[in-house]
């Protein structure tokens, strides 16, 4: 399943992101689409950017009552995308909601994964603000446990969690790994993060990479240089 580097397009607006995918000429990346993107251009970003050969990941993190999160993901369904998800803090009821909801009416849909814990969420901010007083690894494998046996196909998780999800989900059980950067990098806001390297070793499935690809002087040699590391 999977092995691929997903770009994540966080940008402000069409125009910026048009500018970015016009570098990459040899080469369609799978690529995500999160909520500045979303939120800024709508539903025909998506068909666009569909439109000119990429996968994509709808990073929209769906979280709210089952009932309002089988209606979004019912206007999502028939929109193209490859891969979407929801927050695994919403409950089994929701997730189970969220599948109903995007299964198209001959049964397949896109694949469907959930948010485990953000990968800037550190153990202090679980313990002294969420009040979860769990340490995260225990947490991250029982929310993928529930996603699980709601139906989805697997997790967001920060690379350093996916060996443990696929011990106790099983190694079809996908994860999709941000929380990536290079040797030497800066980590800005994220806290449990890796290597690309690292990450291929540990048994991600996706590792979703962005600003160590976005902000580098050269996007295209970032991007191979992710894809080397994470699929040679
Ligand atoms: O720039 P950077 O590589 O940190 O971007 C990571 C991307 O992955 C962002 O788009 C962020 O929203 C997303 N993400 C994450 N942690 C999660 C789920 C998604 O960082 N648990």
């Amino acid at each position: 399943m999977g092995k691929d580097v997903i770009i994540a397009l966080d940008f402000p607006g069409a125009k910026e992101t048009m500018e970015f995918l016009d570098r990459f000429t040899d080469r369609k990346p799978f690529v995500k689409i999160g909520m500045e993107l979303f939120y800024a251009e709508g539903p025909s970003i998506v068909r666009e950017i569909k439109k000119r050969g990429h996968k994509i990941f709808l990073d929209l993190k769906l979280h709210d009552i089952p009932n309002t999160v089988k209606g979004g993901m019912r206007s999502l369904r028939d929109l193209g995308v490859d891969m979407t998800n929801v927050h695994a803090g919403g409950g089994v009821a929701m997730m189970k909601a969220a599948v109903e909801g995007l299964t198209r009416e001959d049964g397949t849909r896109p694949i469907l994964i959930a948010v485990t814990q953000l990968t800037s969420t550190s153990q202090e901010t679980m313990t002294g603000e969420l009040l979860i007083d769990r340490p995260i690894a225990d947490v991250v494998a029982e929310y993928a446990k529930n996603a699980k046996l709601a139906g989805l196909d697997g997790v967001v998780c920060s690379p350093l969690e996916a060996g443990r999800i696929h011990e106790e989900a099983g190694s079809g059980f996908i994860t999709v790994t941000p929380g990536i950067r290079f040797a030497g990098d800066a980590k800005g806001d994220q806290a449990r993060i890796t290597t690309p390297e690292k990450a291929k070793e540990i048994g991600s499935d996706y590792i979703v990479v962005g600003r160590s690809i976005t902000n580098a002087a050269d996007p295209v040699a970032a991007y191979e240089r992710a894809m080397k590391e994470f699929t040679e």
